[in-house]
């Protein structure tokens, strides 16, 4: 195994998701974890041959799916989560000039149609108040009611699903919700918006959507349900790259983040829902997972040594969660080991694979992910293993983003 370390690495805003928001699609809407379209770019430029077909089997907002299609290859993307599934289905559309002609006018109309209602749904989000501002509130559920009599609740591969995107960025920009950290947390208070200026703001989210959808994609890009921990996935597709971003084990949890969208475009109904989801997704940390993690047992028993090591020490840290946290490491790199084992099924060989992970720390001991990930994959059959050194993360010393790449058999 070779590992590749710069001796200055910096902390290049250019490979985080910051890059993404001036790039059409892309900026959407946001997920703090997602990666970079440059990286991305960078990595189909120096792997890709034509014709080459691209999997990713954490898609997240589809980053990767979105730049294949725009670099003319074609990929499938798989995720867990519904939200996302959707969301990532919407971003690699090709839309026409003339549907989104009809909807702009349609969109129109419906905002002028606006009429403030009492007694419409609000989600059922826990301490709703923190979000939003109670008249703000009651001017989205009526704004919401509007969409709903006119273009119906957002499904599958429908055109109007772009007012239901520029909706989940509307609840997002008049909420509390703020993004300076690694993940999100709440301004001190909510704001009273006016409907006239909740109005334009829709306006405005609207026009940047349709404009961005003009552009027509080359490829085609599909994101599919799949536990990739698993893969119940049935299919004769062999795929020869893949470039993805797994959750790191740092406790970070997708619904938490999403939990605002999947709330109002109905994708989640209640809390126990959301910690159940959670729970299923690799690195998974909201709600149940906690009294899930004491009861949890490993299913392989050859992970690398250097795992079982960092496990001890977290567990000998002098915390009343260290034993949970110690099992919570141990289970993300269980969960990742199964993940690379059932992946093999679905390469050509000599595909290439590509993961960008990040290396955490818990009460002071570094748990170096890169390495565990590839004597992982080394113990798997995997080849040709190298770490890249990416960029600093902003967040505590000590913490990196890496690509792990390999090659398969
Ligand atoms: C770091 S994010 C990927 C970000 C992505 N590269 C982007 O640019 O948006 C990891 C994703 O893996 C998904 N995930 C977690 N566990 C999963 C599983 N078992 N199967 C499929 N997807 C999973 C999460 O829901 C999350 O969206």
């Amino acid at each position: 195994m070779q590992v590749e370390l710069s001796n200055n690495v910096e902390r290049r805003n250019d490979y985080t998701f910051k890059y993404n928001e001036h790039f059409g699609r892309h900026g959407w809407l946001r997920l703090t974890p997602a990666y970079s379209v440059k990286l991305v770019r960078e990595i189909i430029l120096k792997d890709c041959k034509k014709g080459d077909l691209i999997l990713d089997p954490f898609s997240g907002t589809a980053t990767t799916g979105l730049v294949a299609s725009e670099m003319g290859f074609s990929s499938r993307l798989f995720e867990i989560n519904p939200f996302l599934i959707w969301l990532g289905n919407v971003k690699c559309q090709n839309f026409s000039a003339n549907e989104l002609e009809k909807l702009q006018a349609k969109f129109d109309q419906c905002l002028e149609d606006v009429a403030m209602s009492d007694n419409n749904w609000v989600p059922r989000i826990y301490n709703i108040e923190r979000w939003w501002h109670s008249y703000t509130l009651f001017i989205l559920a009526s704004i919401r009611k509007n969409l709903v009599e006119t273009f119906g609740e957002p499904n599958g591969n429908n055109y109007p699903n772009l007012v239901w995107v520029a909706f989940s960025r509307l609840i997002i920009e008049t909420s509390s919700a703020t993004f300076n950290h690694i993940s999100m947390s709440f301004k001190e208070s909510t704001t009273q918006y006016g409907l006239e200026q909740i109005k334009s703001l829709f306006s405005v989210i609207f026009s940047y959507i349709i404009t961005s959808s003009k552009a027509q994609l080359l490829g085609n890009s599909q994101v599919i349900l799949n536990n990739s921990r698993d893969f119940q996935f049935a299919s004769d597709l062999l795929f020869d790259e893949v470039i993805t971003s797994p959750p790191y084990p740092n406790r970070i949890s997708y619904i938490r983040e999403l939990r605002p969208y999947m709330y109002w475009i109905k994708f989640l109904k209640n809390g126990s829902d959301a910690g159940q989801l959670d729970w299923e997704s690799i690195g998974g940390t909201w709600g149940t997972a906690t009294s899930n993690l004491k009861k949890w047992k490993p299913t392989n028993n050859n992970l690398p040594e250097r795992l079982y090591a960092v496990c001890e020490k977290i567990k000998g840290s002098e915390d009343k969660n260290s034993e949970v946290m110690s099992s919570y490491v141990h289970k993300y790199f269980d969960d990742i080991y199964s993940h690379l084992r059932n992946i093999s099924r679905l390469l050509k060989p000599k595909a290439k694979l590509n993961y960008i992970v990040g290396n955490s720390s818990f009460y002071g001991y570094f748990v170096d992910t890169e390495k565990i990930l590839s004597e992982s994959m080394r113990e798997l059959g995997y080849k040709k293993i190298v770490i890249e050194t990416i960029r600093r993360r902003n967040t505590k010393k000590g913490l990196y983003e890496f690509n792990v790449k390999a090659v398969w058999n």
